[in-house]
């Protein structure tokens, strides 16, 4: 298997990759190509993956971590290309979503309204693991959340018409079964880094090796921060590439704790699993 991020905040230093605040990447097992997310913006995904030379037509299916416009911006792009695709993602992902700057709500909900979707796309939603491709799997609904969750002041959801605080509920992460080990993909973990880990080692019954993608530490205090990397070394966790929201302060206290197999991993970053 190998993962090559293909959206991030930043590219290659010297690449010809775009980058943009928003997530994506492209898991390669068995001769087929799986995306887990696609970018904020149909224009950067085509031209990242037009870099690697991955055609959208020959995605074999798309998995989303959740419904915020930087991590499904690029789907409408990746359909028109590819309309018969399946996608996958928790049924919550439709729940109105908008983010507050600068005084204005912005709307950052999932870009297709659920009649659309569900007329023209081949959607897969469910709050169970899914198994997308051979040893390629959705982590399910994250449930129970007892350790802090990956939150923003700033988001919110329209639940029955009321604006309440994002409750994050179709936040997932994907799953890539190495064997005897696991690699875990996040999106932004807004359902908290070890509160994903930990339904996914319950669930999955394997250790953890790598954990890749945004962790969502970058407003996270250094107590908390640390006590995240404790817990990770305790799981035998000794890779982690950290993207988007992870925040450069916690890659570096994550980097003293876990040892020299942490870093980031910008648009154009690839490894073999
Ligand atoms: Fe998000
Ligand atoms: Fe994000």
């Amino acid at each position: 298997m190998r993962i090559t991020c293909v959206v991030d905040d930043s590219a290659l230093p010297g690449s010809r990759f775009l980058s943009q605040h928003g997530l994506s990447f492209l898991i390669e097992s068995y001769e087929r190509y799986i995306l887990f997310d696609t970018g904020a913006s149909g224009k950067v995904i085509l031209h990242n993956l037009a870099r690697l030379g991955v055609e959208p037509e020959s995605l074999s299916a798309v998995v989303l971590s959740h419904a915020h416009t930087d991590h499904t911006g690029g789907l409408a792009a990746i359909l028109e290309r590819s309309p018969d695709i399946p996608v996958y993602a928790h049924p919550d992902i439709f729940i109105p979503r908008l983010s507050l700057r600068e005084d204005r709500l912005k709307d950052v909900s999932f870009p297709l309204s659920w009649a659309t979707a569900m007329l023209k796309v081949r959607m897969n939603l469910s709050k169970e693991p899914l198994e997308v491709s051979p040893g390629v799997w959705t982590s399910g609904d994250i449930n129970p959340r007892p350790e802090p969750e990956g939150r923003s002041d700033r988001h919110f959801a329209r639940v029955e018409g009321r604006l309440v605080p994002d409750p994050y509920r179709d936040d997932m992460a994907l799953v890539l079964d190495l064997g005897d080990r696991l690699a875990v993909v996040c999106g932004c973990c807004h359902a908290g880094i070890l509160n994903t880990l930990r339904v996914v080692r319950e669930r999955f019954r394997k250790p953890i090796e790598a954990v890749f993608g945004g962790l969502h530490l970058e407003d996270t205090d250094e107590a908390t921060i640390i006590r995240v990397g404790e817990v990770l070394k305790g799981w035998g966790i000794s890779k982690l590439y950290g993207n988007h929201c992870t925040g450069s302060k916690a890659l570096g206290l994550l980097k003293e704790i876990l040892g020299e197999n942490v870093e980031p991993f910008p648009a154009g970053s690839s490894v073999a699993l």
